[in-house]
């Protein structure tokens, strides 16, 4: 049987206003590139969450392709140059290349895949954050696929009785590492309590499940702009997909840890910490202080490789109350202003543009001496 691909491939092109929201004229142009290409597509979806555009992909070309990367890429290009004619905001803000050579992955966009056997019903979630990393993800995929106060299959569910094996990348020092709960699950939460280090980039069923366990079942992008383009471009605002029902967490279970909005790195200049606020598509426009980070969820039925959707899924009432939280969160944090822990710890404003700040200080300070306490030692040290 031949496998499905699922894509989901997002850049920022230029944003409507400043970087608020995407145009619909960039979104049609977009469209139109797919459309002009769609022989090697099963299917096509093109959703926006606050600047970004994500393009949802369905081919029988596996992860990585490079045609399918190239098509994705041409199709940036030419709502670039729709948004290069309407003057919007950091027009190809994330082509970062001339050129598209190979794979979008270094070249600015980001992507998460996945390859799997269809079932006879396939749903789909492809959720697409704004204003935040990658590592937002982190809380809720443990949620979804190791904890069973969120997740009751885990308990219930004899195919998911065994847990989930989760591949962890520290995007610092470019390495890997499988842990699988719930026997590893303390290790597994001592890394992935740090998210702007490491982060959860698959999720695969364990034995014991009816799905395979070859097959990963969740991906989330963890490209990093600030490492491709040497200089802040903006955070890398990620997607994820996650495949749901039928041995595998349940629609519900897969949106339920977003009744909590978790606080997250990101919002206004890439610089402070916000809350994640679950939000339906027609409100996924971030404007209040660039924020307050949010995310959409596109559920989707994958039939015979078709993409049947969107369902706009968090457009519940039940929601309503996280919404309302996250904005209380908001509030409270705004009123520190640039005060920590509201702006993020120096060492994570490393690559922004404080640093030009804090240059231009450096003639300023002067060495103080054992007349104000300091040990004559540490006085001798030669002003930087
Ligand atoms: C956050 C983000 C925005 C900008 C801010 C300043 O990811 O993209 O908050 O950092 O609007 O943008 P510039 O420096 O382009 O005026
Ligand atoms: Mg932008
Ligand atoms: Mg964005």
């Amino acid at each position: 049987m031949t496998t499905i691909t699922v894509s989901a491939i997002k850049a920022d092109v230029g944003g409507y206003v400043g970087h608020s929201d995407t145009h619909p004229r960039v979104r049609e142009a977009v469209e139109s590139s797919l459309t002009d290409h769609a022989d090697i597509l099963e299917g096509f979806h093109v959703t926006s969450a606050g600047d970004d555009l994500q393009l949802v992909l369905t081919h029988r070309q596996g992860i990585d392709d490079e045609r399918i990367h190239e098509l994705a890429w041409g199709a940036f290009e030419r709502g670039t140059a729709v948004a290069e004619d309407l003057g919007l905001y950091g027009a190809g803000q994330d082509l970062l290349s001339e050129a598209f050579s190979g794979n979008v992955r270094g070249l600015g966009p980001g992507a998460a895949e996945l390859e799997f056997t269809e079932r006879p019903s396939d749903p789909i979630v492809v959720f697409a954050m704004d204003k935040t990393e990658p590592g937002a993800f982190n809380l809720p995929m443990y949620k979804v696929f190791g904890d069973p106060f969120n997740t009751p299959g885990l308990v219930i569910d004899p195919s998911m009785n065994e847990g989930f094996s989760f591949e962890i990348w520290d995007i610092e020092e470019n390495r890997k590492v499988f842990l699988e709960t719930p026997e590893d699950a303390h290790e597994l939460l001592a890394l992935i309590g740090a998210p702007s280090r490491y982060v959860i980039k698959r999720v695969y069923p364990r034995e014991g499940n009816k799905n395979d366990p070859a097959e990963p079942v969740a991906s989330v992008s963890t490209e990093k702009l600030v490492d491709v383009a040497g200089e802040y471009v903006g955070k890398d605002d990620p997607v994820a997909v996650v495949r749901s029902q039928s041995g595998l967490p349940a629609i519900g279970e897969v949106l339920e840890p977003f009744t909590f909005p978790h606080m997250v790195s990101g919002w206004m200049r890439g610089s402070h910490v916000g809350p994640m606020m679950p939000v339906p598509m027609e409100y996924s426009q971030t404007s209040r202080f660039d924020g307050p980070p949010r995310c959409i969820a596109a559920g989707f039925q994958v039939t015979n490789g078709n993409l049947v959707g969107p369902n706009d899924l968090f457009d519940d009432v039940a929601f309503d109350r996280a919404r309302k939280q996250a904005n209380e969160q908001a509030d409270y944090l705004r009123e520190h202003g640039p005060f920590e822990p509201h702006r993020l710890p120096l060492e994570e404003l490393e690559y922004t543009t404080l640093p030009e700040i804090m240059d231009a200080l450096s003639e300023d300070w002067q060495r103080m001496d054992s007349s104000e306490g300091v040990p004559e030692e540490t006085t001798a040290k030669p002003v930087e």
